[in-house]
């Protein structure tokens, strides 16, 4: 192979890279296109360092470099040649280790539609912020007292609960449940029927598994609960929007638009975003439209413990007859969001379905985590907790209504607020909530677009904001800044 009389290289004595990489990464770039040849002689070092006007010991110590990852060979007193094979390129192999079908196994339809589904309002950090819907009043948690409760329960703990326990829940929790809902929500069961999930979204799963074909359709609050939505498509069922009003879910609209619908998820005592109660003539309907189809009702009752004033709405479950109605609660908002615990309350027909689908998963939840949750119930902390954030959200919710009068009056109606850690409001002029929330979100102030939570065509310009997780103090510094937003987003 002849010698190459030239490099055709040309380095840069200002750059920051040093000469010896540059002509490190100039051949070696050669020779990975071709340019250079395999076997073919190079100039000598000599030759180089005239033709590249720089020192021989640059043009050793590139070739050297060069010799040592195999891109030439150099042998004593014969002239370097480039290599008759060459390595892979970092990048090559980079690439030569990613599979190479480019798009990779199929997605089933399911996954698909949950890839495309809409993630909600952005987050400003980690920290709770004015005013990020859904977070509770961490800062009030008794950390200390939980924390002796985890501890004591860990160092007692018997090698039946290290073993991990009943897959369907640790018995004294799945007893403190059903006491617990019994008495707040009016939920009438035995222990029997409550199963501990991982929260919320861990029971819609299970739920949605033992109640849908592919294809099933599913009544949805529109506007509602992304995480409901989410759960629907991961199921491979069909999200069907039925309207939200003053009343609750339209279960007239639900029934024109989708008589033999597999389940409806609803909140019946707080709708999620609208704030609003499902009215006692709508649960009738509801129940049975259910009882006549044969269709289940999944009952999201998230946050009904925290009523602010007036007597506390029963649950739903309560004035079913038919065993249609599987009642799902959360201690996402009554201890704190990372303990991933809640429960879902089976109707006698299905308890054996619900037993059977455990035995073939594993147990969602730490049996040590339920056990201290057990003992935080059973000794009365988790009862003065919730008095105490009861009075908490109460002010709260007072103190946000109060400061948006102060700043945002002309351009927001809230909605009334009495019960849990959120209020929406919608916008008096024609302004688009999203960029509102932008904008807000530009300012360092968190809301959510209340349009974000349709699903259907009727959409509402409006905001919904969380009062929960943060002190009022900074309500006011949240307000006048939304004020700003809202002009901006003129
Ligand atoms: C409507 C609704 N349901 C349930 C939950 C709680 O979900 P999880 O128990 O999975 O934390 C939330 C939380 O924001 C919610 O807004």
């Amino acid at each position: 192979m002849d010698a190459a009389t030239s490099l055709l290289l040309r380095l840069d004595s200002r750059a920051s890279t040093p000469l010896h990489e540059q002509l490190f990464e100039g051949v070696r770039t050669r020779i990975l296109s071709g340019a250079l040849p395999p076997g073919l002689r190079l100039p000598s070092s000599r030759q180089l360092a005239v033709e590249l006007d720089v020192a021989r010991s640059t043009v050793l110590q590139a070739l050297d470099a060069l010799a040592a990852e195999g891109y030439v060979v150099a042998r004593a007193g014969s002239s370097t040649r480039v290599a008759p094979e060459l390595p892979i390129a970092p990048e090559d192999r980079a690439r030569s280790a990613a599979p190479r079908v480019s798009r990779g196994p199929r997605l089933a339809s399911s996954a698909r539609a949950l890839k495309s589904s809409p993630v909600g309002a952005p987050r400003l950090g980690a920290a709770p912020r004015a005013f990020r819907p859904g977070v509770p009043a961490l800062d009030l948690f008794p950390t200390a007292l939980w924390g002796r409760t985890v501890t004591r329960v860990h160092a007692r703990a018997s090698t039946g609960l290290l073993d991990g326990g009943d897959p369907a829940g640790h018995a004294p929790l799945r007893e403190a449940i059903a006491a617990h809902v019994a008495t707040s929500r009016g939920v009438r069961c035995v222990p029997e029927q409550v199963f501990v999930t991982a929260g919320t979204q861990q029971a819609f799963d299970e739920v949605l598994r033992l109640a849908l074909d592919p294809g099933d359709a599913v009544w949805l609050e529109d506007p509602g609960y992304p995480g409901a939505r989410r759960a629907v498509l991961a199921a491979g069922g069909r999200p069907v929007p039925v309207p939200v009003d003053a009343e609750g879910l339209d279960v007239g609209a639900g029934i024109a638009r989708a008589a033999r619908a597999r389940v409806a998820l609803v909140a019946p005592s707080h709708q999620y975003p609208l704030g609003v109660t499902l009215s006692l003539a709508r649960r009738m309907a509801l129940l049975q439209w259910a009882e006549r189809t044969r269709a289940w009702i999944l009952e999201d009752d998230y946050d009904s413990e925290f009523r602010h004033r007036g007597r506390p709405l029963t649950a739903l479950q309560g004035l079913d007859e038919a065993g249609c109605v599987v009642y799902v609660g959360t201690f996402s908002k009554a201890m704190f969001p990372g303990l991933r615990l809640g429960f879902l309350v089976a109707p006698p027909p299905l308890v054996d379905a619900f037993a059977a689908a455990r035995a073939s998963t594993i147990a969602p939840a730490s049996s040590l985590e339920q056990a201290a949750l057990a003992v935080f119930l059973a000794e009365g902390h988790f009862g003065r907790h919730l008095r105490r954030m009861r009075v908490a959200y109460r002010e709260r919710g007072e103190a946000l209504l109060e400061a948006l009068r102060a700043d945002c009056s002309g351009a927001l109606t809230p909605r009334p607020c009495d019960t849990g850690m959120q209020v929406s409001a919608s916008l008096t002029s024609p302004l688009s909530d999203l960029r509102v929330r932008d904008e807000a979100a530009r300012l360092g102030v968190e809301v959510a677009a209340l349009s974000d939570y349709f699903l259907g065509r009727r959409r509402e310009s409006g905001l919904v904001f969380g009062f929960g997780g943060v002190r009022p103090e900074a309500f006011r510094a949240g307000t006048r800044t939304l004020a700003r937003a809202l002009e901006a987003a003129r």
